[in-house]
C-alpha cells in the first residue's frame, strides 16, 4: 500500500495533470495531441523503460484500474503485454456503471480491453475491425477473438461505445499503444446462434428480421452447422419475398436443403465489414457467388453489389458481423440461387405433407412438382386418416387453376361441375374419356362447398406456378356407386332403388364399363300408377323396359344444351333437347325437371332425380285386360263375359271399368252362378264408364257434385263426391243415396301417338248395388231416407208426449204422477237416442276418416302400414252397431283392408 501511495504522489508530481478526463471530447483529443508528441519525443528517451502500468499509475484518472488491477493480481500480467493496444477505463467509466473502488476481475475480463495489435489512430479512417486478446468468442472455434469496433471519423474516435480521451500514448519498448476510454464494455458480446435466437424474442428497432432469424435458428441449423466466424447480409422481413407458407416449407424438415440454399446466399465466410474506402472487394458468399462489397460514410455503410445499401452495418457479435438491409438484396426470382416453389413444396408449407406422401405413393408426383400444370388441388386435413387410391387422388386435382375464382361473387352461376383429373376411358370405344365431375357451390352465405359436403376454408387460393390450392374441410371423395350414391343422397326413391336392384342394375351400372345418365324416378312418381303400378310388378318385363328406358348411355349434365340423340340401356334410341332452363324433353313428349343442385354425381356417371313426370317408353301398352290380370277381379270378368260385354276390355276401346273385388261380389251375393242374367247385365253395365267418363272422375272435386258421369246403362249417371281426406265416392245419381269408395286407380298406356281420351279401371270398396236404382229399391233392404223419416216421427210423437206430460204435472202439482211420469219419459229418451247412434253409424263411410291420402305416402312399406291403420279402426266400430248396420258396416269391416293393399302384399296379409 505503502508504495503504491507513493507511486500515485510521485505521479502526480511528475506528470502534469494532461490526461486527466475532459468534459469536452474535442479539448481532450487535441489536447492530448501535443502531449503525445511531446511524450513520445523526451518522455520516451527520456525515461526507456517506462511500461503501461508506468502510464496509468502516473494518471490519477486511473487509479481505479491500478487499484483493480493490483486487487485482482493483473499488474504482472499487463506488464508482459506486448505488440498490443491497451483500452484503459479512466475513473468515470466505472463510476457510470457504479462499480466499487477495487473490484476484482478475472484476466479473461481484461483481455476484452486488449486488442491484439498495435493501433496507431493516423492508420485507422472511418470504421475498423479489430480482435481482441479475448479468444473465448466462439463455442465452436477454439481460440476464436472477440472482435471490437474502432470508429475514427471526424476528429472522433470511440472503440465500441466508448470514447477515447487521450492521444495514443505508445510505449516503445513493449511496442504498445494505451488508450484512455470513457466506458466499459459492460454488456458481453453475443455469439452468432445466441444472438439470433434472441433476436426472436426481440422486436424493436432495426431488428425487424425475423423470418432471417427464424430460418438461421430453425430446424437447429445454426448450431449443427456450427456457424462461426461469419458475415450476415440480413435482410428485413419486408424485403424478403417469402410468404408464410414458403417459410413454413423453409423451415420444414423436408425443406431442409432449400432453405440451406435460400441461406447461403446471405452469409460470406470471415468478418466481413469496415472501410473499404473507395474500393470494392469481392468475396464469395457461401453458395460461391461473387458478392461485390464497397462502402461508404467510411465504412459506417456497407454496400452490395454498388446497389444495395445497408440500413445499419457493422454490428459485431463476439463470432460474427452482421450488415442489415431494408431493400432487395438479391433477385429472388434466380431459380439457381433461391428455392424453386412448386405445388409439392407449398403443400409441405401447408403442414400436408401425408398428401404430399400418398401422392407420391401413388405414383403422381409429377402432378405436384410441376408448377406449370393448370391446375386445382383441393387437400382437406382428413388425408391423415383416409387410405386413399390413386383415383381418390386425382380426384383432388381439378383441370384449370381458376375455375373458382371466376365464379366467386358471381350470383348467377354460383355453382359449377369442376372435371377432375380422375378419368376413365370406355371400354367400347377407347378414346372417349369419362372425367370425373366435382359439384362446387357458394351458399347464401357465401361459404363455398365441393359435392355438397365439404367446405372450402380459404375463399383466395394459394398460388404456386399455375396451381391454386384451397383447403377444404372434410375429405373430397369420390362419388360412391350407384345404390350409395342414391340411398345417400335421395329421399322418397326407395321404390326406383328396388326396382334397380331388382334387375341388378346397380351392379350392372356401376362397373366402370360405360357411363350413363340415370332419370330416377321418385317413388311417388311410381306410385301414382297405382293399379298400373300393380300390373308392371306382376310382369317385371315391362318394368324391366320401363327401367331400362330411364338409363341412357352417356352423360347429361344439368348445363346439357341443344338436343341429341341417345341410346339408352336397352339399346334404343331416345331423342332428348332442352325444353327449358330447367327441363329436359324426352322424345318430344315428357319433360322431366333436372337442376343442378339436385343431380348425383355417382361412380359410372350422373343420376337426375325426376319429381315431375315418369317417362315411360313410347312403345308401351297396357290395357285394360291386363290392368285387371293383376286385380282381383275374375267374379267381375266372369259377369262380363257372362253378358257378352268383353268387347270394353279391348284395347284402345276407351272403356273404363269401376271394378269391384271378387271377394266383394261374393259377398253381395252379385256372383256369374246367380242365374239373374238381367240382373247381372245391369250390374255389370253401372261398372263400365263410356270414353270420357274417367276424366270427369278424376278431376272430380267439391264443386262438380253435379257434374253427371254417363254409365253403361242409358240414363243412369254417376255423381262423385271428394271428401276432405282426398277421397272419392260415387253414387247412382238416379238412385238411393248408397255411395261406393273409390280404393285406388290405374290408367290404361297406349303407345301409339295419337293422343285419346284417357281410360283406366277404378277399385270400388264395394259393388255399385243394381237395386240401389230408383224404380228397383224396397224389397230386400230398408232404405235409410225411409228409415231416418220414420225414427223422425216417433222421435216427434215422444216429444209431443212429453211435453204434454210435463204440462200435466206443472198444472196438477201431483207428486205421485209426477215421479210415475217421470221414470217413463227417461226411459223413452234413451230409446230414442240409441236409435239415432245407431242410425249415423250405419254410414260409417260418409264419416269420412277413411284415410285415403296414404295412397301417396312416400316410403313404399310405410305407405301400406299406414293404411292398415284406420282399417282396424273402422272394423272395431262396425262391429259394434253390425245387427243395425246390415251390409255397409260389416263390408267395410271385412274387406277394404284387403281392397287397398297391393297385390304384392295381399299374400302376406
Ligand atoms: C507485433 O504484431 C505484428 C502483427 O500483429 C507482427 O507482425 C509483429 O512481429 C509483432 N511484434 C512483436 C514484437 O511481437
Ligand atoms: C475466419 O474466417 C476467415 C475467412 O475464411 C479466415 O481467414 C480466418 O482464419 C478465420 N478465423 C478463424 C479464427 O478461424
Ligand atoms: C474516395 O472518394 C472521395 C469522394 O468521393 C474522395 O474524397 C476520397 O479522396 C476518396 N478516397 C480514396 C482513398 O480514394
Ligand atoms: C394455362 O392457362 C393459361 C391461360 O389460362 C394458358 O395460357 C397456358 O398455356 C396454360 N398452361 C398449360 C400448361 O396448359
Ligand atoms: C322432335 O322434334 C324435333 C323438332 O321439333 C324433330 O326434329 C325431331 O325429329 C323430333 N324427334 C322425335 C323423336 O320425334
Ligand atoms: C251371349 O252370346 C252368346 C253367344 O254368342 C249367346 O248364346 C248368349 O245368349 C248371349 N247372352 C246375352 C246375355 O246376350
Ligand atoms: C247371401 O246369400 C246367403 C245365402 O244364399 C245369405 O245367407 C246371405 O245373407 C246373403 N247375403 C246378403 C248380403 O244378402
Ligand atoms: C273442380 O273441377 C272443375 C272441373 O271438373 C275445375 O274446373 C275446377 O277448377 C275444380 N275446382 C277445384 C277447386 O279444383
Amino acid at each position: 500500500m505503502l508504495c503504491v501511495l507513493l507511486i500515485l504522489i510521485l505521479n502526480i508530481l511528475l506528470i502534469d495533470s494532461h490526461l486527466i478526463a475532459p468534459s469536452n471530447k474535442h479539448i481532450g483529443i487535441i489536447d492530448n495531441k501535443s502531449f503525445k508528441n511531446k511524450d513520445k519525443g523526451d518522455d520516451g528517451d527520456k525515461v526507456p523503460t517506462k511500461s503501461i502500468i508506468d502510464i496509468l499509475s502516473s494518471n490519477e484518472s486511473f487509479s481505479n484500474l491500478i487499484l483493480t488491477l493490483q486487487k485482482s493480481d493483473l499488474i504482472d500480467y499487463v506488464n508482459s503485454l506486448s505488440n498490443i493496444t491497451f483500452l484503459a477505463p479512466v475513473n468515470d467509466a466505472f463510476d457510470k456503471h457504479d462499480i466499487q473502488i477495487g473490484y476484482k476481475i478475472s484476466k479473461q475480463q481484461l483481455k476484452k480491453f486488449i486488442i491484439d495489435d498495435v493501433i496507431l489512430r493516423e492508420y485507422i479512417l472511418g470504421i475498423a475491425i479489430e480482435y481482441t486478446l479475448a479468444d473465448y468468442g466462439s463455442p465452436y472455434i477454439d481460440d476464436f477473438q472477440i472482435p471490437v469496433l474502432l470508429d475514427h471519423r471526424d476528429g472522433l474516435y470511440m472503440v465500441e461505445n466508448a470514447n477515447v480521451l487521450s492521444d495514443d500514448e505508445y510505449i516503445s519498448t513493449s511496442d504498445s499503444v494505451v488508450l484512455a476510454i470513457d466506458d466499459l464494455f459492460m454488456n458481453p458480446k453475443e455469439s452468432v446462434c445466441t444472438y439470433f435466437q434472441n433476436s426472436l424474442d426481440r422486436n424493436t428497432g432495426y431488428e425487424r428480421f425475423r423470418t432471417f432469424s427464424d430460418l438461421i435458428i430453425g430446424g437447429n441449423t445454426c448450431r449443427s452447422l456450427q456457424m462461426s466466424n461469419l458475415t450476415f447480409l440480413t435482410p428485413s422481413d419486408s424485403s424478403l419475398d417469402i410468404n408464410h407458407i414458403e417459410k413454413n416449407y423453409l423451415l420444414h424438415d423436408r425443406g431442409m436443403e432449400d432453405k440451406d440454399l435460400f441461406l447461403s446466399n446471405f452469409i460470406l465466410d470471415g468478418m466481413v465489414g469496415g472501410n473499404y474506402d473507395n474500393a470494392t472487394v469481392i468475396y464469395k458468399n457461401c453458395n460461391g457467388d461473387n458478392i461485390s462489397i464497397s462502402s461508404s460514410c467510411l465504412g459506417d455503410e456497407i454496400i452490395i453489389n454498388n446497389e444495395v445499401h445497408s440500413t445499419k452495418a457493422n454490428y459485431l457479435l463476439s463470432d460474427g458481423i452482421i450488415h442489415y438491409f431494408e431493400d432487395t438484396l438479391f433477385n429472388y426470382k434466380d431459380t439457381k440461387k433461391f428455392p424453386l416453389f412448386t405445388p409439392r413444396k407449398y403443400l409441405i408449407g401447408l403442414e400436408f405433407e401425408d398428401f404430399v406422401d400418398e401422392v407420391d405413393f401413388r405414383g403422381l408426383s409429377k402432378l405436384i412438382d410441376d408448377r406449370s400444370l393448370n391446375q386445382t388441388i383441393f387437400v382437406s386435413n382428413d388425408y391423415k386418416s383416409m387410405t386413399s387410391l390413386k383415383n381418390q387422388m386425382l380426384y383432388c386435382f381439378v383441370n384449370g387453376s381458376n375455375e373458382i375464382t371466376s365464379n366467386a361473387g358471381d350470383q348467377e352461376h354460383n355453382h359449377k361441375l369442376l372435371e377432375s383429373r380422375y378419368c376413365q376411358t370406355s371400354e367400347v370405344d377407347g378414346d372417349k374419356r369419362f372425367c370425373q365431375k366435382i359439384k362446387f357451390e357458394i351458399l347464401e352465405d357465401g361459404s363455398m362447398t365441393l359435392n355438397g359436403n365439404s367446405k372450402i376454408f380459404n375463399k383466395e387460393p394459394y398460388k404456386i406456378g399455375n396451381t391454386s390450392i384451397y383447403l377444404i374441410e372434410e375429405d373430397l371423395s369420390l362419388p360412391p356407386k350407384l345404390p350409395v350414391a342414391i340411398s345417400s343422397k335421395l329421399v322418397g326413391f326407395g321404390m326406383s332403388i328396388q326396382f334397380f336392384k331388382q334387375f341388378n342394375y346397380h351392379k350392372l351400372l356401376s362397373n366402370g364399363n360405360d357411363f350413363y345418365t340415370i332419370l330416377l324416378p321418385s317413388t311417388k312418381l311410381w306410385r301414382s300408377l297405382d293399379l298400373t303400378l300393380d300390373y308392371l310388378i306382376d310382369n317385371p318385363n315391362l318394368l324391366k323396359l320401363i327401367i331400362e328406358d330411364l338409363i341412357i348411355k352417356g352423360l347429361i349434365y344439368d348445363d346439357f344444351t341443344g338436343s341429341a340423340e341417345f341410346e339408352t340401356y336397352s339399346d334404343s334410341k331416345t331423342f332428348i333437347s332442352r325444353e327449358n332452363s330447367d327441363a329436359l324433353l324426352i322424345d318430344n313428349s315428357t319433360s322431366v325437371e333436372i337442376s343442378f343442385t339436385s343431380q348425383v354425381l355417382y361412380s359410372d356417371g350422373i343420376i337426375h332425380p325426376i319429381q315431375n313426370n315418369l317417362p315411360l317408353p313410347k312403345d308401351l301398352t297396357i290395357s285394360t285386360a291386363d290392368l285387371l290380370t293383376s286385380q282381383e277381379s275374375l267374379e267381375f270378368e266372369k259377369i262380363i263375359n257372362l253378358v257378352n260385354l268383353t268387347h270394353v276390355l279391348k284395347p284402345n276401346s276407351g272403356y273404363s271399368i269401376l271394378l269391384p273385388s271378387s271377394k266383394s261380389l261374393l259377398q253381395e251375393n252379385i256372383t256369374a252362378s246367380l242365374g239373374d242374367i238381367h240382373y247381372l247385365e245391369k250390374c255389370a253395365r253401372l261398372h263400365i264408364l263410356p270414353p270420357g267418363s274417367l276424366d270427369m272422375i278424376l278431376s272430380c272435386n267439391s264443386t262438380s257434385l253435379t257434374t253427371l258421369i254417363p254409365t253403361m246403362i242409358n240414363g243412369t249417371h254417376l255423381t262423385c263426391r271428394k271428401l276432405a281426406s282426398g277421397g272419392t265416392m260415387l253414387s247412382i245419381t238416379e238412385g238411393s243415396g248408397n255411395e261406393v269408395r273409390i280404393l285406388r286407380h290405374g290408367l290404361v298406356i297406349e303407345g301409339s301417338d295419337e293422343i285419346k281420351e284417357l281410360s283406366g279401371i277404378f277399385l270400388l270398396d264395394r259393388p255399385l248395388n243394381p237395386n240401389w236404382l230408383n224404380n228397383d229399391h224396397g224389397k230386400l233392404y230398408l232404405h235409410l231416407p225411409m228409415f231416418a223419416i220414420f225414427v223422425g216421427i216417433l222421435i216427434g210423437v215422444v216429444c209431443v208426449l212429453l211435453i204434454f206430460g210435463c204440462c200435466l204435472i206443472l198444472v196438477l202439482g201431483n207428486t205421485k204422477i209426477d215421479q210415475l211420469e217421470q221414470q217413463g219419459s227417461v226411459r223413452e229418451v234413451e230409446g230414442a237416442a240409441q236409435h239415432i247412434v245407431s242410425v249415423n253409424e250405419t254410414m260409417p263411410l260418409l264419416s269420412g276418416d277413411y284415410n285415403e291420402g296414404n295412397i301417396d305416402g312416400d316410403a313404399y312399406g310405410d305407405g301400406y302400414k299406414a293404411m292398415a291403420v284406420p282399417k282396424t279402426n273402422n272394423s272395431k266400430k262396425a262391429g259394434n252397431v253390425r245387427t243395425l248396420g246390415k251390409y255397409s258396416s260389416s263390408f267395410d269391416a271385412r274387406y277394404s283392408m284387403n281392397a287397398s293393399a297391393s297385390p304384392i302384399d295381399m299374400n302376406n296379409v
